[in-house]
């Protein structure tokens, strides 16, 4: 099957093929609709050229999720530049105790036998999620200057999670994100990682984009849950 993928970066549309493994960009020149084949060959495949040399900043590489897309980018990517990976304190193990240990996770049994120094690659940046600006302090957001490519997979996924926690993490997180991103100089891509419990007002959800919903309503569920303090989804529906 062929897979396809699109991303955005400051030069327009990219687009993927991978049967024929081309990598197209596509934009918009003095009114006209153009493509181009950017590179790629058979013998080269396009994603790994993608991200040569890039600087990549990942939410959530901990977390199931991130740990296969930590795992992956080095593995298909030998030439990636260094992974800064956000990670907090948890059950008082410091960032750097936690990254030994995630280097000694199984998901990279195979990497540490093959290309032991791709995880040399991977650079803690402590903080938080929930705290303003994420918590990193001025030296870590200096160290992202030059990340052009950014995964958010950090988020809660319990499903009875306490409404003003859930928003915090899922909602308020993405948005401080989102403002270091803008002021991150040389940002081609940034990556959500969202989930299929999305648009749970719908009775049937189809295989298809359905547009952003409205702020408003997204701003009265944040003050809500806000003021509701300990409310669980269950809570909601009384
Ligand atoms: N699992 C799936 O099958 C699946 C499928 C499709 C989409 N998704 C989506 O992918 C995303 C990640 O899911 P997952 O299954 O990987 O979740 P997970 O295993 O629970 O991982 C969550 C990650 O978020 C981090 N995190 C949570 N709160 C944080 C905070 N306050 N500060 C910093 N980091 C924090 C966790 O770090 P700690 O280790 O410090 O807790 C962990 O690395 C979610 O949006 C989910 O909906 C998941």
């Amino acid at each position: 099957m062929t897979k396809k993928w699109f991303v955005h970066n400051l030069l327009g549309w990219e687009f993927c093929n991978s049967q024929l493994n081309k990598l197209y960009r596509i934009r918009v020149i003095e009114g006209c609709l153009v493509i181009m084949e950017v590179q790629g060959s058979p013998d080269q495949p396009v994603i790994p050229l993608f991200f040569r040399g890039r600087e990549v900043f990942i939410t959530g590489a901990t977390g199931f999720m991130g740990k296969v897309l930590v795992e992956r980018l080095l593995a298909t990517c030998p030439d990636i530049g260094c992974l800064h990976l956000l990670m907090r304190t948890k059950k008082d193990l410091t960032p750097d105790t936690r990254l030994r240990e995630l280097k000694q996770s199984q998901v990279f049994d195979v990497l540490r036998r093959t290309s032991p120094g791709q995880l040399d690659k991977l650079r803690i940046v402590s903080g938080d999620i929930t705290k303003p600006k994420l918590g990193l302090s001025d030296r870590s957001r200096a160290e992202l200057e030059n990340v052009s490519v950014v995964f958010n997979s950090a988020a809660t996924v319990k499903l009875e999670e306490e409404l003003s926690s859930a928003v915090e993490t899922n909602v308020l997180s993405v948005m401080r994100l989102l403002d270091i991103c803008d002021q991150l100089p040389n940002l081609a891509a940034w990556l959500h990682m969202s989930t299929a419990y999305c648009h749970a007002e719908r009775s049937r959800v189809e295989e298809r984009v359905y547009p952003p919903a409205p702020a408003r309503p997204l701003q009265r569920i944040i003050e809500d849950a806000q003021r509701a303090g300990h409310m669980t989804p269950r809570d909601t529906k009384k």
